[in-house]
């Protein structure tokens, strides 16, 4: 897809289509005003007639209109003016761009960009734009037989800006709506793999691709082997159990003066979660794929960061291992020593996500990190808080927490602080270990966080569960991107601060 900005008249387009916002009730945008004024109320007197109401989620796609230049003009319900906020100009978006795809408009002018929503200015509108288009038009069918893609999909699309002071604000922001899109996507592609495909190796083998095409980034894989003679017992605890290697996954950007202190990212990639011996219950757990969208949700934000050229030093750990009951299999009532010689009863062996996490937050302490940011599909009992709109966020520094919450509410990839409060810790005890993997009854998300925040003790950390919203269950099964937005928001808000 190529994406432009222009500041021009709606009705001296010339292209395939021209897009236009009407307001409920049958109030036209002010692009649409144009269009009615040279089409001599062509416009007004369909809305008079009643074909469009202008609620939200409509669509009317017209043909010939009087003594304008496009092919077609297409109009979009959206809503109450009053109304018109985020969620809003994110569904309009994408029914615009669905329909544009299904009726055979391969380029199009959008005047929707140019739409007030409430808070948001041009650049934000555009990059949103930008991203709403690529969210909507994303599909995983390589594994279906036949092809399902539309017969004349849209390949260029122009948002169009009020002035023309604007076309630099808005030619920044199509180039970070494209690098987010693309992370998330890659983010996407990878979660919604099947376990037999994206495996460790797997993932590995991505991570060298990127830094083969990119020469700031370097790569550095670690094998089962290397992580036991290294002493991560805990992340070998877990691996132990599968014919299928875990790897410890290394991507090095510099994008700054090695002096710059990185941002270190550290992803949960339990490519496939059965629980180990603590075996889950067989109800969706094929889902269960997705047990590496951390892993795939810092894969996304590392590559939109760095397609951004960002001028940051970024580093991105994934600790990929799948659970499995085999023979070798760690048991519950294993003790077993972490990297950072404190030792853990594992009580539970589907409490993995914090055992290969804790070894690779020990790892990355020889980075002298500026911050570390894990992302991991924890636990279920973020999905019974949260459900699927806000990721649980946990953090031992209030001012990264505070930058996180706002980069997500910029973004609209929400995140929501829990606390880490020191009588939780309490929960982990065990009788015959330095502390237990298991928490026990209550605040589940929380003690699984508790029990990592013990491996993070020398840097500014924090964690973001996204067991409720790196996925989407039931008819539109399917992994979401997420956090990609929120992640490369951040990185952004630290490099233009
Ligand atoms: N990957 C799961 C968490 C999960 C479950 C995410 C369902 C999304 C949906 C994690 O490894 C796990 O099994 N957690 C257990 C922890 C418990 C044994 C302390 C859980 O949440 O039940
Ligand atoms: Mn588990
Ligand atoms: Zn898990």
């Amino acid at each position: 897809m190529e994406f432009n900005v222009k500041s021009g008249n709606p009705e001296k387009q010339r292209s395939a289509c021209v897009v236009i916002g009407v307001f409920d009730s049958r109030k036209l945008s002010q692009a649409g005003e144009q269009i009615d004024e040279v089409s001599e109320g062509y416009l007004s007197n369909l809305l008079r007639r009643g074909d469009m109401e202008g609620k939200l989620g409509q669509a009317l796609l017209l043909h010939n209109v009087p003594n304008t230049l496009s092919d077609r003009v297409l109009l979009i319900g959206c809503g109450k003016e009053r109304d018109f906020s985020d969620k809003q100009y994110h569904a309009v978006i994408s029914k615009a761009i669905t329909t544009l795809n299904e009726t055979g408009s391969m380029d199009a002018v959008c005047f929707l960009s140019e739409l007030n929503v409430k808070g948001r200015d041009t650049h934000w509108k555009v990059r949103h734009a930008v991203e709403s288009t690529q969210d909507s038009l994303y599909s995983f069918d390589q594994f279906k037989s036949k092809s399902e893609s539309a017969r004349r999909p849209v390949r260029r699309l122009v948002f169009n800006v009020t002035t023309r002071k604007e076309l630099t604000i808005g030619e920044q922001a199509i180039a970070e709506g494209v690098a987010i899109s693309k992370g998330a996507h890659v983010a996407r592609d990878l979660a919604n793999l099947p376990p037999n495909i994206a495996n460790p190796s797997y993932i590995a083998e991505q991570a060298k691709m990127l830094s083969i095409e990119n020469d700031k980034i370097e790569c550095l894989i670690l094998d089962e082997k290397e992580l036991k003679e290294m002493g991560m017992g805990a992340f070998t605890a877990v691996t132990q159990g599968s014919d299928t290697s875990g790897k410890l996954i290394v991507l090095n950007y510099k994008g700054a003066p090695e002096e710059q202190k990185p941002i270190v990212l550290v992803g949960k990639g339990i490519t496939f979660d059965s629980g180990g011996i603590s075996l889950k219950p067989g109800e969706r757990m094929d889902e269960m794929k997705y047990d590496m969208g951390g892993a795939a949700g810092v894969f996304g934000g590392f590559v939109a960061a760095t397609e951004m050229q960002l001028e940051v030093n970024l580093i991105m750990v994934i600790a990929a291992a799948e659970n499995m009951p085999g023979g070798g299999a760690c048991r519950p009532g294993d003790i077993v020593k972490t990297l950072s010689g404190q030792t853990v009863e594992i009580l539970n062996t589907d409490a993995e996500g914090r055992l290969v996490l804790c070894d690779a937050l020990t790892y990355v302490e020889r980075f002298n990190p500026d911050v570390v940011i894990d992302v991991a599909t924890l636990t279920g009992a973020c999905v019974v808080a949260l459900g699927d709109q806000a990721s649980g966020l946990m953090s031992n520094h209030n001012p990264l927490a505070h930058e996180l919450l706002n980069a997500g509410e910029l973004c609209g990839d929400r995140a929501w602080r829990l606390p880490l409060w020191d009588e939780y810790q309490e929960q982990l005890e065990s009788n015959f270990a330095d502390m237990s993997n298991l928490g026990g009854k209550g605040a589940g998300t929380i003690t699984a966080a508790c029990f990592l925040s013990r491996f993070a003790k020398k840097y500014h950390w924090a964690h973001l569960d996204i067991a409720g919203t790196a996925w989407k269950s039931g008819k539109s099964k399917g992994a979401t991107g997420r956090p990609v937005p929120l992640l490369t928001q951040y990185i952004l808000g630290r490099v233009n601060a």
